[in-house]
């Protein structure tokens, strides 16, 4: 009998584009990318979904892709989630522990958990994701894993994200109207960070920044422990979209312009060349300023970089990250972006593509593919986890992940 394949899909719904990968676990362990697909987007808006039957197409088409690769039927998918709508904050509870006698049990902490994430939500608002931060027992705090400790007071602390009701089940709809079955909802940060992020910079503190086409998405970790994350409107398409406005061009022709020749850092040209664009159907685009097109880039991104900054000092996370940040998304493609961002943090700055899978390297080297790598991995763990807890009469709480694999690890 032929032993059943450990194979997970991902599926990241971006604003630009829709990418599905397929990825198998090997009986090593090690997690091979046996198919990708990529179409463009169609019917998303800030990484919402605003036409339901062309997202539906692009979907679709992604899948396929991935599936004619590694001749594989997709079933269900792990499916990525952001937009401008997702918000979070960090909840604490305390409890007595049941039993001081014997210590704290694992239902304490569940129970202290569940507490914690108890908090009135609007109506149309639900929870995403419950992300347990640390616990304190008595006065001791920042403890990771209170098991078996002794004292009287349990307090839990955790990240809760949550999200609009009507945003996710839009998504739900046109995956399955694909086709597919919806496992589980990942935020795209949290997703991305499983790809891109080692582990001692999660230790040291890091923000991993994913620039996509709509939203600018991250996640700040401090001691292993997700500290905070948000959703930014802004993206990589509000760049074209400046330069469309600034140097009168189509959306297109913008694009080219933005990745052929644009920089982050105006002042990194002397004199100003002349760009011509080649496929100028409309009219002929010859004559534009080099100067003018960096000035637009560097503008916009500037005002990200300071919108993540003050978010992050209002936050009172700034002075904290060691390690610095990591930029990826197809917006860390952009020339010297990392210079810029290096420039107004004044924090060391890494461009971040994803580790810890092999297989169709050549194509998933990109930043590009964070957030679908970051998925799979994130889907693996998760069934690994579930399975170690079957049997032994513990509860999966639907939502749980954490920062990040230390909880799937320590707890199931
Ligand atoms: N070489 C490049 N230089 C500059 N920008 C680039 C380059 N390549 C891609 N981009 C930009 O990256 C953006 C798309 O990034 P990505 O594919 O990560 O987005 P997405 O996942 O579809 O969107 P989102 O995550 O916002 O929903 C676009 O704005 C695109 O113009
Ligand atoms: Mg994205």
């Amino acid at each position: 009998m032929t032993q059943k394949r450990d194979i997970i899909t991902g599926l990241d719904v971006g604003t630009t584009k829709i990418c599905a990968l397929v990825a198998e676990r090997e009986e090593n362990g090690d997690i091979r990318i046996l198919g990708v697909g990529t179409y463009p987007s169609r019917g998303l808006r800030k990484g919402e979904v605003i036409n339901i039957t062309e997202a539906v197409a692009s979907i679709e088409k992604a899948v396929s892709q991935a599936e004619n690769i590694c001749e594989f039927e997709v079933t269900s998918v792990i499916a990525g989630i952001t937009g401008s709508h997702i918000q979070s904050f960090n909840s604490r509870a305390v409890l007595p522990v049941a039993n001081p006698s014997i210590g704290v049990t694992r239902k304490d902490m569940f129970r202290a958990i569940d507490a914690a994430q108890a908090v009135p939500l609007p109506r149309d608002r639900e929870v995403l994701h419950v992300i347990p931060q640390e616990f304190s027992v008595d006065d001791r705090k920042g403890i990771a894993d209170p098991e078996g400790m002794e004292g009287v007071r349990l307090e839990a602390q955790v990240h809760l994200v949550s999200g609009e009701v009507a945003a996710r089940r839009n998504l739900v709809n046109c995956i399955t109207q694909a086709g597919f079955e919806v496992e589980e909802f990942v935020l795209q940060q949290l997703a991305s960070s499983l790809a891109v992020v080692r582990k001692e910079e999660q230790q040291s503190g890091v923000v991993l920044v994913d620039i996509g086409g709509g939203t600018t998405d991250y996640v700040y970790f401090r001691d292993e422990i997700i500290r905070h994350t948000r959703v930014l409107g802004v993206g990589g398409d509000h760049l074209t979209n400046d330069i469309s406005l600034g140097m009168k061009l189509l959306l297109r022709q913008a694009e080219e312009l933005k990745k052929k020749y644009g920089s982050a850092l105006s002042d990194r040209v002397t004199g100003d060349d002349e760009l011509a664009i080649l496929d100028a159907l409309v009219r002929p685009a010859t004559g534009l300023s080099r100067k003018k097109l960096d000035r637009i880039i560097e503008l916009r991104l500037t005002e990200l970089f300071h919108l993540l900054r003050r978010d992050l000092e209002e936050e009172g996370h700034f002075q904290s990250i060691g390690s610095g940040l990591v930029l990826t998304g197809g917006g860390s493609l952009q020339k010297d972006i990392a210079a810029l961002a290096g420039q107004i943090t004044g924090l060391p700055v890494r461009i971040g593509t994803p580790f810890g899978v092999s297989g169709l390297r050549e194509i998933i080297d990109s930043p590009i593919y964070s957030t679908a790598v970051g998925l799979v991995k994130y889907g693996f763990l998760r069934r690994s986890s579930t399975d170690r807890s079957r049997g032994t009469g513990d509860r999966v709480p639907g939502v749980l992940f954490n920062g990040i694999k230390r909880w799937l690890d320590r707890y199931f």
